[in-house]
């Protein structure tokens, strides 16, 4: 059997540039400040790096809105400290992976400002100009994720261009072929340069209906609305994302990839229908993986969390392999939405279920959701829309309990975004110094994970069990099989497994026989004393 891919067996490890390391005292993250603590992503045992965009950019969504595809944000570094950030992480065995946003750009993309120019430039149709109603209204009823319509009319030429997000980021045209051909060749200046894979931004977003017809009033609620406005609930949204040319793109990008050796994309895909989701692999020829994001609408239900491992392993394609993500930049922290002893149980699950989990920075110290002051506020969304803002999840990394956290000199005016209060008794020195922290927690079962084919290669089952508490087994060919098991309530349960507890929230617990008990919150590791001959699920 040949070893699977590194992406495969790996772990990823979200950065927000702005937020994770400022090497220069202007309160602002940037590229050398991350080449600076990557051997602590390295000891960490993470496998790559995934940077949201950090490309020039007027930063009104910070990044998302893109003003050259090709280059550094000088606010971030320069191609040379891009280069050096990989060249450092490949000597630690670090793979690195940037966001590439492919919907739209910003409207100070030169692309965009030529195709504004004129109605008959030569880039007009690199975005998405329609005339208006006959009455002079917007071309059809699409609504903008951030709130107000997804058309802004242009006084010049008297046509309006679509905007799924922002007005400053207008939609490019995938339709048309020299603007694909340009943005493929995007990817390819990254891979050149070494980058191992991508994130793909709204990616079911790049193709809509060639109609562009109304979307129909939702007929149900969409269990992705949890985190979007009433006036995007109340379509559904069939019409200005994912048409069914989608799956044709996804190959071309595919085809691009397969270019260079080893690369790899994941992409953010909203689809709840596991069918559908299973798609996006494309027979083996699609993205390599659809972010699962799954887990994100079910809290700490363990009942759903087993409906979702067994529905999403039943819908797998053959060969396709799966991924879990827990938090990211656009949600609340997972230790204030799930709860902080309740977050912990879960990073139990998430890095020893089958699949690439995603750590988003910070939980791995159990940072904390920040409240900020509306006047500090930042993201756009959050202006927008009361209630929705994401700053609180994008504050400064809290690696000391020094002033700003060690995230800034201690010299700098201010960070760009407040420190989190707690930082002086939360912060990596501190969890580093102790073994009951949640980063010693992390450690353990990272290095667990990649110790043991079981969990980065193996097959998982999912076990009867308590109504309470999640169980499966994880178990490879010829090496030592696992069972996982969590208790996700407030009161003691068991869970009857022969064997001896590896790991899990409790560090003390390491290694003795388990004896069943499941504290509130804990989830333990089970080695099973036989060596496994099954054989694995694909
Ligand atoms: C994605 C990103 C989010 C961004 C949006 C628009 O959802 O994750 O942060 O605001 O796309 O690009
Ligand atoms: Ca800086």
């Amino acid at each position: 059997m040949t070893e699977p891919l590194w992406w495969k067996r790996g772990v990823i490890y979200q950065i927000y540039p702005r937020s994770f390391q400022d090497s220069n005292g202007d309160g602002v993250g940037d590229l050398a400040g991350i080449t600076s603590r990557l051997d602590y992503l390295a000891d960490l045992g993470v496998d790559a790096i995934w940077l949201s965009p950090h490309y020039p950019s007027p930063q009104e969504d910070f990044g998302y809105d893109i003003a050259d595809y090709l280059d550094v944000d000088p606010e971030y570094g320069t191609l040379a400290d891009f280069d050096e950030l990989v060249m450092e992480a490949h000597k630690r065995d670090l793979r690195v992976m940037v966001d590439f946003v492919p919907n739209h750009s910003s409207s100070a993309h030169p692309w965009f400002i030529e195709s504004a120019s004129s109605a008959d430039n030569p880039k007009r149709d690199w975005y998405v100009w329609r005339d208006p109603k006959p009455d002079g209204s917007a071309p059809n009823n699409w609504v903008s994720v951030f709130g107000g319509p997804a058309w802004q009319k242009d006084d010049k030429s008297g046509q309006y261009y679509l905007h799924s997000f922002l007005v400053s980021q207008p939609d490019l045209n995938w339709r048309n072929p020299e603007l694909e051909r340009e943005m493929l060749d995007v990817l390819r200046f990254w891979m050149d340069r070494g980058v191992d894979g991508f994130r793909i931004d709204v990616a079911q977003r790049c193709l809509k209906d060639p109609l562009l017809r109304d979307n129909p009033p939702a007929a149900s609620i969409d269990p992705s609305s949890y985190k979007f406005n009433p006036e995007w609930a109340a379509t559904d949204h069939i019409y200005d994302s994912a048409d069914p040319d989608i799956h044709l793109l996804f190959r071309k990008f595919r085809s691009v990839l397969d270019e260079y050796p080893e690369r790899f994309s994941i992409a953010e895909i909203h689809e709840w229908d596991w069918k559908r989701w299973a798609s996006y692999f494309g027979d083996g020829q699609g993205l390599h993986m659809p972010f699962n994001f799954a887990p994100l609408t079910a809290g700490v239900d363990p009942g759903r969390l087993r409906e979702i491992i067994v529905a999403m392993e039943a819908a797998l394609p053959d060969g396709a392999w799966p991924n879990w993500v827990l938090g990211n930049h656009d949600e609340r922290r997972i230790a204030t939405r799930l709860g902080w002893e309740e977050s912990k149980a879960m990073a139990v699950l998430l890095l020893t279920l089958r699949g690439t989990p995603t750590i988003y920075y910070g939980d791995e110290i159990g940072m904390v959701e920040t409240d900020i002051p509306a006047e500090l506020q930042q993201d756009p969304y959050g202006r927008r829309v009361p209630g929705q803002g994401r700053d609180g999840c994008r504050t400064p990394m809290q690696w000391s309990a020094a002033t700003h956290a060690g995230f800034s000199s201690p010299d700098t005016p201010s960070t760009w975004l407040p420190v989190h209060s707690n930082h002086a008794d939360q912060n990596v020195d501190t969890e580093s110094k102790d073994p009951a922290s949640r980063l010693a927690l992390y450690r353990r079962l990272l290095q667990l994970r990649r110790a043991n084919p079981a969990f980065h290669s193996g097959s998982v089952e999912v076990l009867q069990s308590d109504s309470r508490v999640v169980a499966f087994r994880r178990s490879h060919p010829g090496a030592d099989s696992f069972v996982v098991a969590a208790n996700l309530s407030d009161t003691p349960a068991r869970h009857e497994v022969d064997g001896d507890v590896m790991g899990g929230t409790d560090h003390n617990r390491a290694p003795t026989t388990f004896n069943g008990h499941l504290s509130p919150w804990e989830a333990v590791v089970v080695k099973t004393s036989n060596l496994e001959p099954r054989t694995t699920n694909r």
